[in-house]
């Protein structure tokens, strides 16, 4: 799979299979984190994995799932068997989110070549999953991202008026994309 091939591939997943991740895996998607871009190279960021069925039984009640489907969030037995939870680290720099995104990014685009999904978690209650995750204070909750097997399809579809997603008669998630076109000033 060269990169392009990867941006394409990849799309937000929220039903998983019920196999754990190998910590290989997640080791490596972080390490591809590590070398990400990141303004004046300052590498903010730390990273933690959360495989542990206590954590991620503990987190999932403060997350937001697909704020666009009316019963987007996964069911039991569809859930995440694995997270990557990305601080920011104040010790090092104040803002983060450009940082982050490089780094959610390379994250998500091994995800794809490893043969995982991922959703990027954004919509997230920081204060209660913090305390559930106990990290030291000079560590900020910036995001969650869900990784495993996936258990349900999704692809782009051509963007008509409307940027919400939707399921299909096959449960596949469409996401709508701009054409490029219209995306050229
Ligand atoms: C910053 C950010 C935060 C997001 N937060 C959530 C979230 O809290 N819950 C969720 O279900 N999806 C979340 N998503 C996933 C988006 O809904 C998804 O990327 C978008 O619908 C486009 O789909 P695609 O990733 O397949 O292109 C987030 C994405 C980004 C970039």
């Amino acid at each position: 799979m060269n990169v392009k091939e990867a941006i394409f591939a990849r799309r937000t997943i929220r039903k998983f299979t019920q196999e754990i991740p190998r910590e290989a895996d997640l080791l490596d998607m972080i390490d591809c984190a590590r070398v990400a871009a990141y303004g004046a190279n300052m590498q903010p960021l730390k990273f933690r994995l959360i495989t542990d069925a206590a954590e991620t039984d503990a987190v999932f009640p403060h997350i937001k799932w697909a704020g666009y489907l009316p019963d987007g969030a996964p069911k039991e037995g569809e859930r995440p068997k694995a997270y990557i939870a990305v601080y920011g680290d104040t010790d090092i720099r104040g803002g983060f989110e450009t940082d982050a995104g490089a780094a959610v990014t390379s994250m998500m685009l091994d995800a794809v070549d490893l043969g995982l999904a991922t959703c990027w978690l954004g919509a997230i209650d920081r204060d209660k999953i913090s305390a559930v995750l106990n990290a030291p204070g000079n560590l900020k909750l910036l995001y969650l991202l869900a990784v495993g097997y996936p258990a349900q399809d999704s692809r782009i579809v051509e963007m008509k008026d409307d940027v919400k997603y939707y399921l299909d008669e096959n449960g596949t998630i469409n996401v709508p994309k701009r054409a490029l076109k219209d995306i050229l000033i």
